[in-house]
């Protein structure tokens, strides 16, 4: 039920006003016993020509309904508050009935491509990354909550001017043994040692130019290691998505559009874009803004060239209604020139692309840097915080069945949580024992909240009781207050998929779990009176909504721990 819709209904069956602008007049009382929703009658004076507080009277004394508790006139408001026992008693029906749907809802539809994760061949994936992936996914399953049709791509990083170096590395110092025991590992470092020698020995970059140069031209020998790299880098970074649970729709890579920027190039000239400058071939960005460059002096095409090409080639192959580019926020400046020139093409639909940005992780206050080997090993991250499940789990449920996925299931969901519970764009500092926490506002405490609720339940279904909406009458304060966080989760995914915002759901999880938990302490669930069924209701619903909020998140739930 919606109270709100409630009040606007009433409010109508007695003032001449649309719907809609009733809806947009209706205020929240700061003061909860004021009532739960206010409307003002200030609008209505100046047609009626009576004093506010005089309509607000006469409204209230025409309309009533047992869905309130009360309806009256406070000076020019006409206050409204809530029922308690219909709220909780229409919410926990709600929940009971649609399970894990509850909260579905239509707010769009049509394909949402979602670029993501994106990281790059022959590197190991950055804290970065693993932001991008995340974050992606959990908007991939909020836009699907509310009716879109995601689509996740993986946009690798597997071409360009790196190749040709690390090509020439890998003849230097490489061996196909090594590169098969543990292919990133490996890469990265010839790559970084390709950094490091190069300083000395300029010779090497010489190379490096010509065996990208030879790739470029299809050189069986450079295509064969290049494609090498690229398959066994790919294995490498499946493993790491296998562990988070993600999976994505395409993996069309840079390499994927080498052949789709020359008609990008020729359609901007057709179109009087491009014009020369200093060399380069750039368009304009406007006054006092740097133009974006298309073709450097030296012929190459760049990051932004291959952008346009994968933006129209993604508008003719899924007709998108929106597209998200999930990437740190250094990139802005990228996705600006990127949707200018679009515009610029006449592509009307530049509006709907989304540049969704995200904080930096720093160590020890620094940035992290894969050139400067300065990088946190995402495999070991996820590794430490599983074997530390495991040893908080050997030493509070030894007995626990399946303890290796459990222990797998909460290590994982603390590095998730950790990296989601923050507004997106918030920088924060990559600290190990930090991300693996438990206590506090922190996934395993979500989950260990809606593992608490599933064995209140198993051991009321042990006694033979089972949750029931038959009168049904909470009357304490706790149930109150998780029944309204319960009732407000569709209007919290609402808002996390409009702003893009994953946060918006990770908080709401730990507030929910917070009032779950006063009430789990105040409130003894499993005392036999005529309300056991009404308060195993609320539990299964409290358990039904975390478990889907962890879910949105990427965060599995374990049913015990
Ligand atoms: N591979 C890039 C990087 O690691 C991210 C790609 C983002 N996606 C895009 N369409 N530009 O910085």
């Amino acid at each position: 039920m919606n109270f709100k819709t409630e009040v606007v209904d009433l409010i109508s069956s007695q003032v001449d006003l649309p719907k809609e602008k009733i809806d947009a007049l209706i205020e929240r009382p700061k003061n909860a016993k004021m009532g739960d929703y206010a409307f003002p009658c200030f609008a209505l004076s100046k047609i009626l020509r009576k004093n506010p507080a005089e309509i607000a009277s006469e409204i209230a004394e025409k309309i009533s309904s047992d869905d309130f508790a009360s309806i009256k006139a406070v000076g020019p408001y006409v206050n409204f508050s809530i029922n308690h026992q219909k709220l909780i008693a229409s919410t926990l029906d709600e929940i009971l009935d649609k399970k894990e749907h509850y909260g579905d809802q239509k707010l769009g539809e049509g394909n949402v491509p979602i670029d993501m994760s994106s990281p790059n061949i022959a590197k190991p994936m950055s804290m970065g990354h693993l932001r991008s992936t995340v974050i992606g996914n959990s908007i991939a399953k909020t836009m699907k909550k509310v009716g879109y049709t995601p689509i996740k791509i993986n946009y690798l990083g597997d071409y360009g001017t790196q190749f040709g170096k690390l090509i020439a590395a890998y003849k230097h110092w490489g061996n196909e043994e090594d590169v098969k025991k543990d292919p990133i590992m490996n890469l990265f470092h010839y790559y970084v040692r390709f950094h490091q020698e190069a300083e000395e020995n300029p010779e090497l970059e010489t190379e490096g130019r010509e065996w990208f140069k030879k790739l470029e031209e299809g050189d069986p020998e450079a295509v064969k290691l290049w494609k090498w790299f690229r398959e066994v880098s790919l294995e490498d970074f499946k493993r790491i998505y296998k562990e988070l649970g993600v999976t994505f729709d395409s993996y069309n890579g840079e390499a994927f559009f080498n052949d789709k920027m020359q008609p990008v190039i020729d359609e901007l000239k057709e179109k009087g874009l491009l014009h020369e400058s200093r060399g380069a071939q750039v368009v304009d960005m406007g006054e006092d803004e740097n133009p974006a460059i298309i073709v450097k002096s030296d012929g190459t095409s760049i990051y932004l060239t291959r952008d346009l090409a994968a933006a129209e080639w993604r508008m003719k192959e899924y007709n998108f209604v929106k597209m998200l580019y999930v990437v740190g926020n250094e990139q802005a400046q990228h996705f600006v020139e990127l949707k200018t020139v679009l515009k610029k093409m006449g592509y009307d639909w530049a509006d709907e692309i989304h540049h969704i940005p995200f904080g930096l992780i720093t160590q020890g206050g620094k940035k992290l840097s894969t050139r400067k080997g300065n990088v946190v090993f995402l495999d070991q991250v996820l590794k430490d915080a599983v074997s530390l499940a495991e040893k908080q789990i050997e030493e509070k449920n030894p007995n626990l069945a399946d303890k290796e996925q459990v222990a797998h299931d909460v290590g994982v969901g603390a590095v998730v949580f950790h990296d989601l519970k923050n507004d997106r764009l918030d920088n924060f500092d990559f600290d190990l024992q930090e991300v693996v926490r438990f206590e506090g506002d922190t996934g395993p405490y979500v989950q260990y909240t809606n593992a608490r609720a599933q064995s209140v339940l198993r051991k009321a279904a042990a006694k033979g009781e089972k949750p029931s909406l038959d009168n049904i009458e909470l009357s304490d304060d706790w149930s109150f207050d998780v029944a309204k966080a319960l009732a407000d989760f569709p209007r919290i995914i609402a808002r996390a998929s409009d702003k893009f915002e994953p946060s918006i759901i990770a908080k709401y999880a730990l507030d929910l779990a917070k009032k779950f938990n006063k009430y789990y302490a105040n409130v003894k669930i499993l005392t036999e009176d005529d309300q056991i069924s009404a308060r195993l209701a609320l539990v299964e619903a409290t358990s039904i909504v975390l478990t889907e909020a962890l879910r949105l998140l990427g965060v599995n739930a374990p049913k015990e721990m």
